[in-house]
C-alpha cells in the first residue's frame, strides 16, 4: 500500500492504496464517489468515466497511482439533484436517461465538449461519444442534450 495525493473536484485527498488499482476502484470504494460506474472494465463502454485534466477518461484499467497531480471531476462535481449543472441540465431536460447507468460518463463526456475551444460542431459532438454505450437505447435523446448544451453555450 502507498499513501496517493489526489485532486478531485476542488478539492485534495490522500488515499491508502496499491498503485496499480484502477482509479474507479478507488473513487467508489475509498472515497464514496459512485457516480462512475463499472461496466465493461475493458475501456470499451464509457460508464467509468471522469475528467481528467478536462477531458473525458475512463478509469476502469488505468492505475490510480497515474492519476497524483491531475485534476480529477467526476460527475458529482458537476452539479447535484438540488443545482444541476448545464450538461446535468440539459440530460433532464431532454430525458435522456433511462436505466441512468451510462448517464455519468455520458454527462462528463458531454460537459468535455462543453469547455471545448473551438466549440465543436455536431459531428465532432458524436464523434467524441463513440465510445459511450448504452443498452436503454438513449442516443437519439442524448444527442438531442448535446445539441442543447451547444445551443446554449453559443447563446
Ligand atoms: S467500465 Fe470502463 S469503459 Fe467500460
Ligand atoms: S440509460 Fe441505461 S444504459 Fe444508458
Amino acid at each position: 500500500m502507498t499513501r496517493i495525493a489526489l485532486h478531485i473536484n476542488g478539492a485534495p485527498h490522500e488515499v491508502e492504496a496499491d498503485p496499480a488499482t484502477p482509479l474507479l476502484y478507488v473513487l467508489r470504494n475509498q472515497l464514496g464517489l459512485t457516480g462512475a460506474k463499472l461496466g465493461c472494465a475493458l475501456e470499451q463502454c464509457g460508464a467509468c468515466a471522469v475528467l481528467v485534466d478536462g477531458a473525458a477518461r475512463p478509469t476502469c484499467v488505468a492505475p490510480v497511482g497515474q492519476f497524483e497531480g491531475a485534476q480529477i471531476e467526476t460527475v458529482e462535481g458537476l452539479g447535484d439533484a438540488g443545482r444541476p449543472g448545464p450538461v446535468q441540465r440539459a440530460f433532464i431536460d431532454e430525458a435522456a436517461a433511462q436505466c441512468g447507468y451510462c448517464t455519468p460518463g455520458l454527462v462528463v463526456a458531454v460537459e468535455a465538449l462543453r469547455r471545448r475551444e473551438p466549440p465543436p460542431d455536431e459531428a465532432a459532438g458524436r464523434a467524441a461519444l463513440k465510445g459511450h454505450l448504452c443498452r436503454c437505447g438513449t442516443h437519439a435523446a442524448v444527442l438531442r442534450a448535446v445539441a442543447r448544451v451547444l445551443r446554449e453555450r453559443a447563446a
